[in-house]
């Protein structure tokens, strides 16, 4: 009788496959209602004093985020499903001490209502599947082609070699456990994700991470579509922020972002981006985007940071218009 042949577990499990019968369309559109589902979430959360993603549908691990929406749909758009669209948020951070118990239990049951449709939506697995075919069809694959790109530019794949070494790649948000695997002799990736897709990818939120733990560990961090994902502006700049400490000191950071939330928001420009990564202390060195694209795309070598001076702190509002709300703060 002939030996039964031991099955290899897959590089992908069945989670990541990127199968689907859903057309560019369906996908971009579930993709922006889960941005502005998320982010509604958030602002509820945020206005009854719940931490962030507690009561969430989608399996979080953790404070997550929600990303923000590239469209022009402002916060307080409507989804486009029945049960959110009547929802409208005036409301701010209650912060006082004697909430309305009436508008408290109306925010609770639009909570309650948002965090159904995600589930409806099928909650981050659906939209993780989704953007794993928007990495296909918009970018013919993943900004990692980008990002090996320009590492290669810089020598760092000659570097490693001539060394001996393997440069340490922490991939934020990865939705497959091998985007770089053709880069594996000169590359030690570790994939990590708020859910993980597969067994090699790590489940971490990575704006929990342990500061201190990963001081100036990494040679490089790729935050690709993970930055527009984070719902508060100020989580946005921690993300940042916590990505700079974490890289050695000549390590660089890669940064991905739908490109309307540089050329199409009220509160962020290319120069704005610009002086808030000069100020967290990062250096421009690449940049790609095109006219009337759907991506942009930067790396950054590690530089002093420049004082705060209250600057990045709130919202200023760059350009008026039927634009979006994007918006980073330190
Ligand atoms: C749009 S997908 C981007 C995937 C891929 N990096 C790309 O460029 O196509 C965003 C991913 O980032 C993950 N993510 C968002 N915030 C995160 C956080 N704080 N920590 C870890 N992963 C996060 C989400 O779970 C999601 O899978």
């Amino acid at each position: 009788m002939p030996k039964a042949r031991k099955r290899k577990t897959p590089i992908t499990s069945t989670d990541t496959s990127d199968a689907s019968s859903s057309k560019p369309q369906a996908s971009r559109t579930l993709i922006r209602q889960f941005h502005v589902l998320l982010k509604q979430q958030a602002q509820l959360q945020q206005s009854l004093g719940l931490p962030s993603g507690a009561a969430s549908s989608i399996s979080r691990p953790s404070n997550t985020t929600v990303p923000a929406s590239s469209s022009n749909q402002s916060s307080a758009s409507v989804v486009g499903s029945s049960s959110s669209a009547s929802i409208s948020f005036k409301s701010k951070a209650s912060g006082s001490a004697k909430p309305e118990t009436t508008s408290q239990a109306a925010r609770k049951l639009e909570l309650a209502e948002v965090e159904h449709e995600i589930e409806r939506l099928g909650g981050l697995a659906a939209y993780q599947r989704m953007s794993s075919i928007g990495q296909g069809m918009d970018r013919g694959g993943g900004s990692e082609k980008v990002f090996i790109s320009w590492l290669r530019e810089l020598g760092v794949h000659e570097h490693c070699k001539n060394a001996c070494i393997r440069h340490r790649l922490l991939e934020v948000g990865a939705l497959k456990p091998d985007n770089y695997a053709s880069c594996s002799s000169w590359l030690e990736v570790t994939p990590m994700d708020l859910r993980s897709r597969h067994p090699a990818i790590m489940e971490q939120d990575f704006l929990k991470m342990n500061e201190n733990e990963h001081r100036g560990k990494w040679d490089l961090i790729s935050l690709s579509l993970v930055v527009n994902f984070v719902p508060q502006p100020k989580d946005r700049g921690q993300m940042l922020q916590l990505a700079r400490s974490m890289l050695s000191e000549k390590g660089y950071l890669f940064l991905a972002l739908p490109l309307p939330c540089v050329t199409n928001s009220r509160y962020l420009t290319f120069e704005h981006l610009n002086s808030l990564m000069t100020t967290i202390g990062f250096a421009e060195l690449k940049s790609k985007w095109k006219e009337g694209g759907k991506m942009a795309y930067w790396l950054y070598g590690k530089d002093e940071p420049l004082p705060i001076n209250g600057r990045f702190h709130k919202k200023q509002e760059l350009r008026s218009g039927n634009r979006n709300n994007f918006c980073i703060l330190l």
